[in-house]
Parts: C-alpha cells; sequence; structure tokens
C-alpha cells in the first residue's frame, strides 16, 4: 500500500489492530470519516478471503459521505477495487494475495445483517443514532465478527452528549470493581487537530456555535446537552440591553399561536449600514462594537393572548403607526398554516396577512434542536460574543422563561409542562432561527475521479 499521511488522532485509532472494541471520538471535519475508511482498508488488507461491513445511519450517508472518502483513498493507495451498487451497495477489493470483500449498510437497519459472518464491521456517525437503538445493532453486529484472522468492531462519531458512544466506551470502560476493562479503547481528536481543513471552517463553527456545543462539536468531549437550563448561554445583565422602538424602525415579531397563550416577541435588528451605526449601540460588549455582524434586540413583549385576532388587535394599538408604514413583518410558528384553533374558517397566517402585517419564514418549523441552537448561540457564541439581547424591562415574562426552562429528564426535550414555551420562547425563536440559522456544518467531500463500477 502507498503512503498515506495521517494525523495523530487517526494514526492511533488507524494502527490499533488489537483493541477489539475502538471508537474515535472526536469533532467536526476533525478526519474521522477519513479514518473511518483508512481502517476498512487495512482491515481488509489483514483479512483476505473474508467479508467487513461499513455502516452509517442511513443508507445516504454512505452515499455522500462515507463512499467518495473510501474511493478516494483506494485510488490514492492504489487498490483495485470493484463496486456493485445492486441489490445492496459492496465493493471488492483487490490485494497481492487475494481480494476480501466490504458491505455497505445502514446502521439502524442492523436487522437486515442478522445471517452474516464477519472478519470486521464500523459504524460511522455512530453516536448521531438513537442511543438504544445504536446499542442493539452494536450487540448484534459484533456477534457477526467471528471470523478472520484480524478480527475488529469499530465505531467513529462526535459525541452527542451522554449516549451510545458514552455509555460504551466511557462508562462502561471499567469493571464493576472499577478496574478498566481492556476490551475497548476511546481515541479522541479535536477539530483544531485537523490542519487541512480551510481557515473559514473552524471561525465560522465558533461563530454559529454556544460554548456548550463547542465543547462538544469542535472538542470532541462528552457534554451533556439535554439537561439543566434550555438557554444555558442567556445572562439576564449581559445579554440585557435598555433599546426602544424609534419611528423608523423595521418590526420583526416572532410569533406562536397558543389556544389562550398565543405569544409574540417584537425584535428590531441593528447593526452597521453603509458604515453608520444603526440603531442601540450596546456599552457592555466592546468586541460586539468591533464586528460587522448584526444584533437582534427584543423590546416588547404580547403574552397570554386569547387567539390570534386578539394578538393583531394589541399589535395595532400598540404599534399601529409601523403596521400603517408596512414596517411589521411576522415570523410565524409554520403551524399556523393551519385553520385558528378559535376561528374554523381561517387560517392564523392569513389572519395576519389580511391586518396587513408582512409574514415570512420557513414552510415548515425548524427542528427544536435547531432552534434552540441558533438562540444559545447568539446569546452567545463560541467567540465570546453576544448578538442578542433582551430589554429585560420591556419583556418580563419572556426573560423569566428563559431563565426557567429547563430539559425534561424524561423526553430530553425542553420542558412543556410548565408553560415556559408559551411565554415567547418559542415564539421569538422562530424568527431567530430563521434569520440566524446556523450554516450548513458538513465537510463535503468530493469524490475524486471514480465512477462507481468502472472496472
Ligand atoms: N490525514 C489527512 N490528510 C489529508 N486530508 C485530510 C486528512 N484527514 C482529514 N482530511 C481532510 O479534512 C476534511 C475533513 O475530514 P473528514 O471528512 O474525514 O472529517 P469528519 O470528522 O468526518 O467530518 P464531519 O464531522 O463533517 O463528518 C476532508 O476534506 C478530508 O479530506
Ligand atoms: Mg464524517
Amino acid at each position: 500500500m502507498k503512503r498515506i499521511e495521517l494525523l495523530a488522532h487517526q494514526m492511533e485509532f488507524c494502527a490499533d489492530m488489537s483493541s477489539p472494541y475502538i471508537a474515535m471520538c472526536a469533532g467536526f471535519g476533525s478526519g474521522k470519516t477519513r479514518a473511518f475508511a483508512i481502517k476498512h482498508i487495512l482491515l481488509a488488507s489483514r483479512n483476505v478471503g473474508y467479508i467487513g461491513a461499513a455502516l452509517t445511519p442511513t443508507a445516504a450517508m454512505a452515499r455522500d459521505l462515507v463512499q467518495p472518502t473510501l474511493e478516494e483513498l483506494l485510488e490514492l493507495a492504489g487498490i483495485d477495487f470493484k463496486y456493485r451498487a445492486s441489490p445492496l451497495p459492496e465493493y471488492v477489493l483487490y490485494f497481492p494475495n487475494g481480494k476480501s470483500k466490504l458491505l455497505v449498510r445502514s446502521f439502524e437497519n442492523w436487522r437486515r445483517l442478522r445471517g452474516l459472518n464477519l472478519a470486521w464491521f464500523g459504524v460511522d456517525e455512530a453516536d448521531t443514532v438513537n442511543a438504544d437503538v445504536a446499542d442493539a445493532a452494536w450487540k448484534t453486529m459484533i456477534s457477526r465478527v467471528r471470523v478472520g484472522p484480524v478480527r475488529q468492531c469499530f465505531a467513529t462519531s462526535t459525541p452527542e452528549g451522554f449516549r451510545w458512544m458514552w455509555r460504551t466506551f466511557e462508562r462502561d470502560a471499567r469493571n464493576p470493581d472499577g478496574s478498566p476493562r481492556t476490551d475497548r479503547r476511546l481515541v479522541r481528536g479535536r477539530t483544531y487537530d485537523n490542519p487541512f481543513l480551510p481557515a473559514s471552517y473552524i471561525e465560522s463553527l465558533e461563530q454559529n456555535y454556544p460554548p456548550a456545543l463547542i465543547k462538544a462539536y469542535l472538542e470532541g468531549q462528552f457534554v451533556n446537552l439535554t439537561s439543566g437550563q434550555v438557554y444555558n448561554a442567556f445572562d439576564r445583565k449581559l445579554n440585557h440591553c435598555p433599546s426602544q422602538l424609534r419611528l423608523n424602525d423595521r418590526l420583526h415579531i416572532g410569533v406562536d399561536f397558543n389556544v389562550g397563550a398565543t405569544s409574540a416577541i417584537v425584535h428590531i435588528v441593528i447593526g452597521l449600514d453603509d458604515g453608520r451605526w444603526v440603531g442601540y449601540r450596546p456599552q457592555t460588549n466592546r468586541e460586539a462594537l468591533s464586528t460587522k455582524w448584526e444584533q437582534a434586540h427584543a423590546v416588547a413583549e404580547f403574552q397570554g393572548m386569547t387567539d390570534t385576532p386578539a394578538l393583531i388587535a394589541a399589535i395595532k394599538q400598540r404599534f399601529g403607526t409601523y403596521l400603517t408604514g408596512r414596517q411589521i413583518v411576522c415570523y410565524p410558528d409554520a403551524a399556523g398554516n393551519h385553520t385558528d384553533a378559535t376561528n374554523a374558517s381561517e387560517s392564523s397566517l392569513s389572519l395576519l396577512r389580511q391586518a396587513g402585517l408582512m409574514v415570512d419564514g420557513p414552510s415548515a418549523n425548524p427542528l427544536i434542536k435547531d432552534r434552540v441552537t441558533a438562540m444559545n448561540a447568539m446569546f452567545l457564541n463560541g467567540q465570546g460574543i453576544r448578538r442578542y439581547y433582551v430589554n429585560s424591562q420591556a419583556c418580563p415574562l419572556y426573560v423569566e422563561a428563559l431563565e426557567q426552562q429547563a430539559y425534561d429528564p424524561k423526553t430530553g426535550k425542553p420542558d412543556k409542562q410548565n408553560g415556559h414555551d408559551n411565554r415567547g420562547i418559542d415564539a421569538a425563536g422562530y424568527f431567530i432561527s430563521y434569520r440566524y440559522e446556523a450554516r450548513e456544518r458538513k465537510m463535503h467531500s468530493v469524490s475524486l475521479s471514480l465512477v462507481h463500477g468502472r472496472r
């Protein structure tokens, strides 16, 4: 095999062929998929005449990320291979002393792999799968690895809190008497350790993720992502601004429809416009002043409205002049496209439009997790910059809800029992996540020159 350069953590992971179970727990873009592909090639070369399996949570992830990387590396290493796409994808790798086979399968559909006898298998992005599913799949898969001279089971992933990877490689790494188990090993890597990433990649992650997620997603640490305060980047004092509305401001209103508890949070956005500072200049955060980034300021709240018409009436009463000037844009719960709960003939969105409010936003709601991430990153990002300020005098209930909403230990989702989500959190989240959504974080690996099945 020709020489392929490896980063230190990739080397540690790939060179260990003796630990029965080995995992690489590492940040986004740290070189996991590349190490994953190299490990398959190495194990295939040591297990000539046998079969291995490359698993990804979904078939699409294999096609888009793992297969191009694998093919690029096989080319680089000068190893001949043949690809067959159907009935299920598989590679045959040709070595001087014989050939071995690599099946490409979905980790979530592990039940279909039951009848196999494997020498090795590996799963990429293992922690993105539900922990119980991953556990069942892993246990079944390790029972299939029972032939070949160099048997090994491995996983690569960015950690998603205390999930499958933590359970398997950290919690269960010790025997009940406290002595370390010798059958498993965890290798760690950080995004910062990969010099091949474009310079802007880390910077953009730091801008788009709050500090807790930076620890998990860049440093590859196990961080509890689903317990305690949901908006943990929010600080009542540091995220406070005394901003007031001015006549020429445009109002950006996040709206959440709930029967008897419709809420809305009114924002203005400010930033450098033609080199001139527009809007309130925060005195608290020097760094924010020196950035080119826009800020959002929450300046008013509507709470506990009975229904959409009541909210519209309240907006008209309070901000009538802005409405006449067509200066109001609403960002509603996308589910409001359905019929309004208390007004069976019209949808909430069409009621807003009929009242002269502009409506913007995505056609489907963002994932809760992405909405929370966008809010937290705006409150405080990985570069220490706060871009979302809340006037705590003008929005007292919203601020209280931000401080108090916790994760529900039963579901691992933001708690709905105490009604915090009805006090403007979801409303504001629709606006913030739509306007400041984190950019796609995946590195798109590109297949160099390969066409499937060209042999
Ligand atoms: N040893 C290496 N030599 C050259 N380039 C490398 C090496 N390791 C990683 N890279 C490059 O760095 C980038 C990220 O690598 P890779 O896709 O393997 O990371 P990842 O951790 O799987 O990323 P993601 O979190 O997006 O899944 C790719 O462009 C890859 O080609
Ligand atoms: Mg990857």
